[in-house]
Order: C-alpha cells, then sequence, then structure tokens
C-alpha cells in the first residue's frame, strides 16, 4: 500500500480526519506562538513616541468619524516598493497608544502613516475643502464644512481619560490641562504653548486653518496630519537590537 492510498484512511475516517486536522493547525499555531513567549516585547524600544496632544486625538476623532480609514491606511509595510515611496515601514510602537488602531486595509488614497510635514498646512486645507483645487485627477470628497464647523472640545479631559483607561500613560496634569492645551496649540503666541510643550514634547502650536480667530475641526484634523509619523527617531533605532 503505498503512502497516498493509505490517505485513503483518513479520508474515509471523520474522527481520524478532525484529528489529523487538529495536530496539523496546532504545529501552525506553535510556530506562530510560541515565539512570542520568548521575546521581550513584542513592541519596539523606540524614542520619541507620546501620547497624542488634546487637538491631535480631537483630529483623530474627526478622522475616524469622517471615515478616511476607509480609503486610506496607516501602515507602512516591509515590501520595498512600500519602503521607497512612504518612508521607515511602520513598527508596533507607532501604533501603540491608538485606540482603535488606524492600519486600515484599504488604499483607495495613499498611505498616510508618515504624511506628517509633507505638506504645507495650507496645501492640506485647500485639499481638504476641495481634493481637486491641487489635485485634478483625485476622486477624494471634499469636506469643506471642517473649516466652517468650530470644534467641539467639551469632552476633550473625558477623552483623555477613556484613552488612559486602555492603557495610554497620560498623566493628571495632562487631563486637568486637557483643555487649555488643546486652546494652547491651535493658537498662535498663547501664553499656554510652553506648558504644552512641556507636556508633549515635539508638539507643534500654530494656526493649523488659517483663521486664527476660531479653533475649527480643521484645525484638529490638520494638526493630526502633520504629526503622523514624526515622532519616532529613526537616527537612534536599531532593527536588530529588538529582535532579542
Ligand atoms: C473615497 C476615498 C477617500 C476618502 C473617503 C478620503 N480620501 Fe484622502 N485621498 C483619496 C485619494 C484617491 C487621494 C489621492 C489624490 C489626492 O491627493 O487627492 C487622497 C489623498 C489624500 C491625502 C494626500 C496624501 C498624499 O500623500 O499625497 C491626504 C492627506 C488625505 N487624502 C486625507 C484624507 C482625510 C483626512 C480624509 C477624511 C476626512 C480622507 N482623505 C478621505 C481618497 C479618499
Amino acid at each position: 500500500m503505498s503512502f497516498w492510498t493509505r490517505h485513503q484512511i483518513l479520508e474515509k475516517n471523520s474522527i481520524l480526519l478532525v484529528i489529523g486536522i487538529l495536530l496539523v493547525v496546532a504545529v501552525g499555531g506553535l510556530v506562530e506562538i510560541a515565539p512570542l513567549f520568548y521575546l521581550k516585547s513584542t513592541i519596539e524600544k523606540v524614542d520619541g513616541m507620546r501620547p497624542y496632544t488634546p487637538l491631535e486625538l480631537a483630529g483623530r476623532a474627526i478622522y475616524i468619524r469622517e471615515g478616511c480609514y476607509s480609503c486610506h491606511s496607516q501602515m507602512v509595510r516591509t515590501l520595498r516598493d512600500e519602503v521607497e515611496r512612504y518612508g521607515h515601514y511602520s513598527l508596533a510602537a507607532e501604533s501603540m497608544y491608538d485606540h482603535p488602531f488606524q492600519w486600515g486595509s484599504k488604499r483607495t488614497g495613499p498611505d498616510l502613516a508618515r504624511v506628517g510635514g509633507k505638506y504645507s498646512d495650507e496645501w492640506h486645507v485647500a485639499h481638504m475643502v476641495n481634493p481637486r483645487a491641487v489635485v485634478p485627477q483625485s476622486i477624494m470628497p471634499g469636506y469643506p464644512f471642517l473649516a466652517a464647523t468650530d470644534l467641539d472640545f467639551r469632552g476633550i479631559a473625558a477623552h483623555l481619560k477613556a484613552n488612559r483607561a486602555v492603557g495610554v500613560p497620560y498623566t493628571d496634569a495632562q487631563v486637568e490641562n486637557a483643555a487649555a492645551d488643546l486652546k494652547a496649540q491651535a493658537t498662535p503666541d498663547d501664553a499656554g504653548i510652553g506648558d504644552l510643550q512641556a507636556r508633549y514634547p515635539k508638539s507643534i502650536a500654530r494656526d493649523f486653518d488659517g483663521n486664527p480667530a476660531r479653533i475649527t475641526e480643521m484645525d484638529a484634523l490638520v494638526a493630526y496630519l502633520q504629526m503622523l509619523g514624526t515622532l519616532v527617531d529613526f537616527k537612534s533605532y536599531d532593527a536588530k537590537v529588538n529582535l532579542r
């Protein structure tokens, strides 16, 4: 009886087949799961990651509310074409404060994980109001109402607290000053900018939407887009060290 004929025994006996399937699946599971117990951490150690500022967090909520993730991913894969187009592949550490994460699985538009600093604020505002104004072939919908809508940030301290409840290390001072920090980041020459930047290193304070008189949803969204992918210091990041 050859090997292939003996295989009939499994095919004709459902109990044996189920046992066989379980054994094969268990091997696959072990190969995937066992290494996780030997790694010190599945999240790399990197310099520069910090929780979102209140304004960025509010912008992120708008990104989710408007469903931007249905056309945009936020994860640069480890493939050469991706790295050449978008920059360093995404690290787990870069989304460790994301609740929920925005990796996405569909790219009608480009990946946004590293869009921060790629364009000016003016470009983003013009693009969000009417994408065709700056990219004639664009099929992205316009979001002109964001520039005309005041940002409602009455719940911002609670938003930080909710993130803290799921593991983001916001301090008491950050929660208490959430509204003040949000205002400071969107208001040029605000007295609170020093405090904001002490609490959130590398945070940028400016009038993102070009309208200093108001804090709009556009301010928050552009502040969020402009920080994406800019936090981790890749000069001090060594992938080999993190494999151990
Ligand atoms: C229907 C799909 C669709 C939706 C929804 C969508 N976009 Fe886009 N987006 C695109 C396409 C296509 C492009 C490429 C053409 C362009 O630049 O307009 C793009 C480009 C962009 C760019 C420029 C990226 C780059 O690297 O050039 C940004 C930033 C952006 N979108 C942000 C957003 C935000 C924020 C939202 C939600 C408020 C959003 N998009 C919603 C399809 C979409």
